[in-house]
């Protein structure tokens, strides 16, 4: 089927091509929650360091609940958005006084925590605990917009919710992390806003943009 070659592809690419990431090495659920905090708004190169010091001064979910909220800013120093951190510190203190310092394990719980969207509790379940939920960022919109030349504008409410249940239809069972890893690092590297590189995708023959020759115009750039 077409959702078997699509998953098949795109991981098999990701075993050959996935690149090195701290945050790929650590089965910590806290780790790797904290990468995709940072990861929201910020580049990967700018991540790394800030995210292994991070760990060195708060290497639980119990010692980042019980520091000072200003060490925790002073450790965010640099990153911005300031309120993912702030956000992060009062998760920590839920976690530890709800749920006895460990992180819930399902997206829907995830959910009632704050600073979790459903792309971070998606990201977190699928990558830290297996759980096959789906994740849509701006990366994977693309890839999706293209695959299967869904229209529509970023942002339009139709076009989120068919880029949400294509996510969810075709999330790997076996590897929901790796799939959703695969799909962001795809987006990053191959398919990529602008001069993506096709020749070297791996799922180009399931590629709705492709057969038509219409990668460059989706997904449609924002009238300004
Ligand atoms: N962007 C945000 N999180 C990511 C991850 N885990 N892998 C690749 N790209 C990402």
């Amino acid at each position: 089927t077409r959702r078997e070659s699509l998953r098949s592809g795109l991981l098999a690419w990701y075993d050959r091509q996935k690149r090195d990431l701290p945050w790929r090495r650590t089965r910590d659920p806290y780790a790797i929650w904290l990468s995709e905090v940072m990861l929201q708004q910020t580049q990967v190169t700018t991540v790394i360091p800030y995210w292994e010091r991070f760990l060195q001064r708060f290497p639980t979910v119990e010692a980042l609940a019980r520091a000072p909220l200003p060490d925790v800013l002073a450790a965010w120093r640099g990153l911005g958005y300031y309120s993912r951190a702030r956000n992060l510190h009062l998760a920590a203190q839920d976690v530890v006084a709800r749920h006895g310092g460990k992180l819930p394990s399902t997206a829907a719980e995830l959910l009632t925590l704050r600073g979790f969207g459903r792309y971070t509790a998606g990201a977190v379940a699928s990558i830290a605990f297996g759980e096959p939920a789906p994740l849509v960022d701006g990366n994977v919109a693309r890839v999706f917009s293209r695959l299967f030349e869904v229209e529509g504008l970023p942002g339009d409410r139709v076009r989120e919710a068919r880029l949400w249940a294509l996510a969810t239809e075709l999330v790997s069972p076996e590897r929901p992390g790796d799939f959703n890893q695969a799909l962001m690092e795809h987006g990053a590297t191959v398919c990529r806003p602008d001069n993506p590189l096709c020749l070297l995708c791996p799922v180009r023959e399931d590629c709705l943009a492709w057969r038509h020759g219409r990668v460059n115009e989706l997904p449609p750039a924002k009238v300004r």
